[in-house]
């Protein structure tokens, strides 16, 4: 199905995922070396943007908190994490560090992947390492179908009433945008298996999801990685191979980006059934033309994706297509290896179009946001929407239905270009003209109304990165200075207004109940 985002159908379903939400299990494979990113620790404590500095396992652990107080959740959500040797301790130190990020107790759970006997040759002869020891190598994420079967989660999950488990990866950090569309999808259609994917170019590096028929009659919808796909179209329907389809633009096969939707109740049989073991692989590199000799030992690997091909052909798999800037932009790729590449996948990418993200939400939901600002470069990646630089926290809003709630007048809400804009928790945005920076934060059981603001002051600035940065910093090619006299306002408790006098100031009082007078002005409110 291709859900256009803003869409009446969109807003439906987004509404029916929201009660689905209710009785979902998150599964975050977070084992992967990360080898092309070059950092030498853990991906998930990366910034997902360094406006609000928020890692990437805390925004998770976030969303699924939002969610589950909005679609008001009789019990945790829970989260799995799938870690390996390579990832596992610095998971663990980050989540006690942080408290596991206000998780419950109990509501995250470490499930670990182990590695496998890497293979020198053809023969497949395991590649030692020294005189007694094995050489390993990880396994893929396919690891995570056998370990949520063998630590009972699942059925535990099913047991429990759980309706959906959602599988997402490490560094998207906008992998939960489209969650609720992706769950209303899946309930409308019901779907066991629902791949979320985004429109592909022929070549890029994602796999196609797509409908393979069999010479008798059998079908299979599901992911064809991208080094496979043009081999295959080439051999059946299309001699040229992976090229753009009818729009002459993108592949017809939409791309996988490794996020889906299963059926909890279905998935947790087909777990009973094949005890989550998928089928494994190799892909070695070869260092002579008549392939007889590995570059270096290759590893068996499997893939989370290839979970269709265990179900039989009667089970309902299917896919659920959203535009790029709403799901998916990775942070995958060192900044090095991202100059030329389309999209980059970098530490900067990443970080510009999750501005853009929130940016545009903005913009759908009426207010007056600039499409771009002064294109910045650093490090040879460029970017002109690493401003206005927007972040909408999951507290804040987790749905456009939820987002035109809180800005009820958007007519009366504008940035500049180089703006920076932060709003977290229960915050109402009546009124606001923006240049400069701006964050609002309001904790549980505390509201914050924004009204008659004319804010201005020199807000975020970014510069290269300075020589010692810290690795974190150093990947993304530039520092983010939060300005000394950005506006900030971070409110415990009780209703609290927001707004400026005629002399610029900005301030923050405690108000009682809110009450909105005929002009739409807050009672209390001074400035017209
Ligand atoms: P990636 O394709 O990003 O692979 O994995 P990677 O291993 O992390 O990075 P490279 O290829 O070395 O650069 C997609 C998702 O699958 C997880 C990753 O952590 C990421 O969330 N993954 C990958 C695992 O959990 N285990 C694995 O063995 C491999």
């Amino acid at each position: 199905m291709r859900a256009r985002f803003g869409s009446p159908e969109w807003l439906a379903h987004e509404a029916a995922g929201l009660g689905e939400a209710a009785q979902c299990g998150f599964v975050l494979v977070a084992g992967g070396l990360g080898e092309r990113l070059g950092y030498s620790r853990i991906k998930v404590e990366l910034p997902t943007e360094t406006a609000s500095n928020t890692c990437y396992l805390k925004y998770y652990v976030e969303t699924l908190l939002a969610l589950e107080k909005k679609s008001g959740a009789k019990s945790p959500l829970p989260l799995a994490i799938m870690v390996s040797g390579d990832t596992e301790a610095m998971t663990v130190a980050l989540l006690k560090e942080h408290g596991d990020f206000g998780a419950a107790p109990g509501q995250i759970t470490l499930v670990k992947q182990e590695k496998v006997a890497a293979l020198q040759d053809n023969d497949a002869a395991i590649a030692p390492d020294g005189p007694y020891g094995v050489q390993a190598k990880p396994h893929g994420h396919g690891d995570v179908h056998m370990l949520l079967h063998s630590s009972g989660l699942v059925k535990r999950w099913a047991d429990a009433g759980r309706k959906w488990v959602y599988f997402f990866q490490d560094t998207n950090g906008l992998g939960f945008r489209p969650l609720l569309a992706t769950l209303g999808v899946s309930k409308s259609l019901g779907l066991h298996c629902n791949f979320l994917t985004v429109p592909r170019f022929p070549g890029q590096a994602v796999g196609g999801i797509a409908k393979l028929t069999h010479t008798d009659g059998r079908e299979m919808t599901l992911n064809v990685e991208y080094n496979q796909l043009d081999p295959l179209l080439r051999a059946t329907v299309n001699k040229n191979g992976d090229v753009a389809g009818d729009d002459g633009v993108h592949s017809p096969y939409p791309g996988n980006i490794n996020q889906f939707v299963l059926d909890c109740g279905e998935y947790a049989a087909t777990l009973a059934r094949t005890s989550g073991v998928m089928g494994e692989f190799v892909n070695p590199k070869y260092a002579d033309a008549a392939k007889k000799k590995f570059k270096k030992p290759a590893r068996l690997e499997c893939m989370m994706q290839d979970y269709p091909k265990v179900l039989p052909e009667s089970e309902k798999v299917g896919f659920t297509s959203v535009e790029s800037w709403i799901s998916f932009s990775p942070c995958k790729n060192a900044t090095a290896d991202a100059v030329g590449k389309t999209p980059p996948a970098c530490a900067l990418s990443a970080e510009a179009d999750q501005y853009f993200h929130c940016a545009e939400m903005l913009r759908w939901a009426g207010c007056d946001v600039p499409k771009k600002g002064p294109k910045e470069t650093w490090d040879k990646i460029s970017s002109d929407v690493l401003s206005p630089s927007v972040v909408l926290k999951p507290s804040f809003c987790s749905s456009l239905a939820e987002l035109k709630a809180k800005i009820p007048k958007p007519a009366f809400v504008s940035l500049s270009k180089t703006s920076t804009l932060i709003l977290g928790g229960d915050v109402e945005v009546r009124s606001l003209k923006l240049d400069g920076g701006l964050v609002v934060n309001a904790q549980p059981g505390a509201k914050v109304v924004v009204d008659h603001a004319v804010v201005k002051n020199g807000g975020f600035t970014r510069g290269a990165c300075p020589a010692d940065a810290p690795e974190a910093v150093k990947i993304r090619g530039f520092d983010t200075t939060f300005g000394d006299d950005v506006a900030t306002f971070d409110v415990e408790d009780g209703t609290w207004l927001i707004t400026s006098d005629a002399d610029g100031n900005v301030g923050a009082s405690k108000m009682g109940p809110v009450r909105v007078d005929s002009d739409g002005c807050h009672i209390g409110c001074t400035l017209a």
